[in-house]
């Protein structure tokens, strides 16, 4: 990224819904960056942002401890707008009050829009108001000096407001959400007419000033990226391949743990790119043979990492002057997530954990200011197959944490088998691309059945389907029965040693998605 892009500064104070923020201001091709509202100022202003946003938030600007951005921020002439708390917080700090409203306000209410200027610009009066989304228990009883009600709801008398001559705005509802209808119209509003932003981030722009920003970094040393097969991974390689083409190293190593087909697309693909120099491990006997006998989940997933590990550096010691490792890092995983009691833990995030340490290695993670679908459609704009990008998360130690117990080459292929069935099946329907994941786990309970005239005694296959945005909780997925019913019949039907399928309809919590 460049020192000129122009960007919103969101502050977070904690909010469920801080993403989405930055989401809806990147939808409108503006950079946006999310920082913990401790921010200190002297380093705000080295971003030198076009507008700021302060966040909503779980917090209440009357307990002890509440959050508090640097007041300065209101010195720097740059636009700012305050979301609920952000704007509860705004208000306080610039002069006015605050105070625990009677009647929380949380869902739709109806916006009574008084002045159709500023944010609210072309959006007029309607008769029957405007929905939009709240969640607040305090609310703004007396605008600060200099603002004005730009603004009602039944239950906020000061929903909206604005400066009368500084550009500052608060806004006591949610613009971020679905349900406040006039949001992306009010946010473009901020972002566009208050800050005076252009629409010239988009995925051409971010190629362009990344790979610039790979050769300054890289000169003329060597990269490495591991390659496992997935979306951020393949397109990092990608990015960093357009940047500085045979100077990257992709090594893809197979654990044997993979799914029927899962890496091969990848790897032809790559391949298929003349100057990408791919080392391509098979360590199927490696992995399952350190894997003998292990039942312990927890014990498979240390065998399995440290394995990766091991390989990954034997192999990476053969190749000369490695300076870089290239890494799929993406955006929620450097967010620093601010917890509203005022600590602001950074969540570390190493896909090949301790590698850069231990082989001296620095690290370019070019995704690291995107989320998953910006990620997407990089790796379409880059060429890379559909299938590749759209591909369902996998975990990195595979297929050895859906089969139940131990893991033996006949268990991975039965379980193969019928995972290849599940996904052709969602494939076909339509529903591959409307679930977040979905799967087959191996349960090696054998239970009895009847084939033909004769009894079966064979195990037992789980489908898992979920609904999620980011793993972190989940739903079972309603499958249509008669899917359900396509799909079990033909793993009974056609994989030697499953006589009975069940669907998991667990959500997470208080389950996980894997099985192990
Ligand atoms: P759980 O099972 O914890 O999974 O609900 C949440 C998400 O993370 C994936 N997952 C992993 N990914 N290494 C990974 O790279 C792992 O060890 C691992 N374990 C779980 C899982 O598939 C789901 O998307």
């Amino acid at each position: 990224m460049t020192a000129e892009t122009q960007k919103i500064l969101i502050l977070d104070f904690g909010s469920q819904t801080t993403q989405l923020i930055a989401r809806r201001i990147r939808e409108q091709k503006v950079y946006s960056e999310i920082h913990p509202y401790t921010m200190p100022l002297d380093k705000l202003k080295v971003l030198r942002p076009q507008g700021i946003i302060l966040s909503g938030s779980p917090a209440s600007v009357y307990d002890d401890d509440a959050p508090e951005c640097d007041p300065g921020l209101f010195e720097l002439g740059v636009p700012v707008l305050g979301i609920c708390y952000g704007a509860q917080l705004m208000t306080r700090q610039l002069g006015g009050r605050v105070a625990s409203a009677e009647k929380r306000e949380f869902g739709k209410a109806e916006l009574t829009i008084q002045k159709s200027e500023g944010i609210f610009s072309g959006l007029r009066a309607a008769p029957a108001g405007h929905q939009v989304w709240m969640s607040h228990g305090d609310r703004i009883e007396e605008p600060a000096p200099g603002f004005v009600i730009s603004a009602t709801s039944a239950h906020s008398p000061a929903a909206a407001l604005q400066h009368t001559e500084k550009p500052f705005f608060a806004v006591q509802f949610h613009p971020e959400v679905a349900h406040t209808v006039i949001g992306t119209d009010l946010l473009k509003n901020f972002v566009f007419g208050v800050c005076g932003c252009k629409p010239s981030w988009t995925v051409q722009s971010f190629i362009e000033s990344t790979v610039a920003a790979i050769r300054a970094q890289v000169g003329e040393a060597k990269v490495l990226c591991a390659l496992s097969g997935g979306v951020d991974s393949s397109v990092t390689a990608a990015l960093v391949h357009r940047a500085i083409g045979s100077q990257l190293t992709c090594i893809h190593v197979n654990n044997g743990l993979m799914r029927s087909g899962e890496s091969d697309a990848v790897i032809r693909f790559f391949r298929s790119q003349n100057t990408v120099q791919l080392v391509d491990i098979d360590a199927t006997d490696f992995f399952l043979g350190r894997l003998k006998g292990v039942t312990s989940p927890e014990e498979k997933r240390k065998i399995i990492g440290h394995g990766f590990i091991e390989i990954f550096e034997r192999e990476a010691k053969k190749l000369e002057a490695v300076r870089f490792l290239a890494q799929g890092t993406l955006y929620p995983d450097v967010i620093e997530s601010v917890t509203f009691r005022g600590k602001a833990p950074i969540k570390s995030h190493h896909n090949v954990g301790g590698l850069p340490e231990r082989m001296n290695l620095q690290l370019i993670e070019p995704l690291r200011e995107l989320f998953k679908d910006e990620v997407r459609l990089l790796g379409l704009e880059l060429g890379l197959p559909k299938e590749a990008v759209f591909r369902q998360p996998f975990p990195g130690p595979g297929l050895g944490i859906r089969i139940m117990g131990e893991i033996t080459a006949e268990r991975l292929e039965v379980l193969r088998q019928a995972d290849a069935i599940v996904l052709a099946e969602m494939k076909a329907s339509g529903w591959y691309d409307r679930v977040w994941q979905s799967f087959a786990v191996l349960l090696p309970i054998r239970t009895v059945g009847v084939m033909g005239d004769g009894r079966t005694y064979e195990n037992v296959v789980a489908l898992r389907a979920v609904d999620s945005k980011d793993a972190m909780t989940a739903d079972w997925s309603q499958l249509p029965y008669e899917l359900l019913g396509r799909i079990s019949n033909r793993i009974i039907n056609e994989v030697r040693g499953v006589n009975r399928v069940v669907y998991d309809i667990s959500s997470k919590p208080p389950a996980t998605i894997e099985w192990e």
